[in-house]
């Protein structure tokens, strides 16, 4: 394990900031943050530094947060930005902590980056693990920015080319031939209640960084103008790019853990290998922007006309502000 440099919290004279380390995890992406105890009152050096942290690992990992619920997990979150509902399962008591659970079927052993399938999807996904199986269950992130950047170049050129429609219809049953009818009711019934369509640029400019990155993923159906194969051989080019190994790092959670990623920078994986055990974890999802590709052209909701008003809070993909112009730029 390679260790970064430490980027220790500004010291104040009235509120002295603990140390914060960070620690990467691999050659890609991935770092463990330590001297930081989650919660909504952090000292604005603290939350500037697991920022900082966040925009240049893409994802990052606390031990031992278990004094958090969900009162606490909001606030916190609201340090990083506005949290946001999900756009069609309403969360269970009314609040923005949405359950990550494998008895809802939750296991989502498809690589994507969160709710893609409406323009501004969420910029950051805080994750808290409350019950974890006895083996198995761990997350892969992948970094799409070093994804694009590898690319040889005629293939960055071809990507940033292209648009790709995502939604949230996709087909279900296809991909969990074992779902119970329960899990595929509740698919139909909840998750593509509304059906999105949104399309995207392939590469998109990240609003914070000014990196390019791939946005694809589980959401995509096709490549905007092109058809059956064509559209797959293409889609499968680029996501094999995103998934190699070496682009890729593992966590392996405890109860108490709390990982924190750039959704506009990273796509995900929940490895399903954990039998019938019960794995629950609560996310937080933090509103993005709209993204605005390479030639400048924003995403667009192809269907329905606008994002539907949740029955909780503001909806994820709500805002209709597109940032062009990176406010700061990480290496
Ligand atoms: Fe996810």
């Amino acid at each position: 394990m390679t260790t970064a440099p430490a980027t220790p919290a500004t010291a104040t004279a009235t509120t002295p900031a603990p140390t914060v380390t960070v620690t990467k995890l691999g050659g890609r992406l991935g770092a463990v943050i330590e001297g930081v105890r989650l919660s909504g009152d952090l000292a604005p050096e603290t939350v500037a530094a697991v920022r900082a942290a966040l925009l240049t690992h893409k994802v990052v990992f606390f031990r031992g947060q278990d004094h958090l619920d969900t009162d606490s997990h909001e606030a916190f979150g609201r340090l990083l930005g506005t949290p946001v509902a999900h756009p069609t399962v309403p969360s269970a008591d009314g609040r923005y902590s949405f359950p990550i659970n494998s008895d809802y079927g939750g296991r989502a052993n498809q690589w994507h980056s969160d709710v893609t399938f409406v323009p501004a999807y969420p910029a950051f996904s805080i994750l808290r693990a409350t019950k974890i199986p006895p083996y198995g269950g761990n997350t892969l992130w992948a970094n799409t920015a070093t994804a694009y950047e590898n690319l040889p170049a005629p293939l960055q050129e071809l990507a940033t080319s292209l648009r790709a429609v995502h939604s949230n219809d996709y087909d279900y049953a296809a991909l969990r031939p074992d779902a119970i009818p329960e899990q595929l009711q509740r698919f139909r019934d909840v998750f593509a209640k509304i059906k999105f369509l949104t399309e995207h640029p392939v590469v998109r400019v990240h609003p914070e960084t000014g990196e390019r990155t791939l946005l694809l993923g589980n959401f995509v159906q096709k490549i905007s103008g092109l058809t059956g194969r064509d559209s797959r051989d293409l889609l499968e080019l680029f996501q094999r790019h995103i998934e190699r190994p070496e682009n890729t790092v593992r966590w392996q959670w405890q109860v108490g853990d709390v990982a924190i990623w750039d959704n506009r920078a990273t796509q995900h994986y929940g490895v399903d290998d954990s039998d019938d055990h019960e794995r629950k974890l609560a996310r937080v999802t933090i509103d993005g922007d709209v993204p605005v590709g390479v030639d400048g052209r924003t995403s667009t909701l192809l269907s329905p006309d606008s994002v539907p008003e949740p029955e909780h809070g503001i909806a994820s993909g709500a805002s209709t502000a597109a940032t062009g112009t990176p406010t700061s730029v990480v290496a």
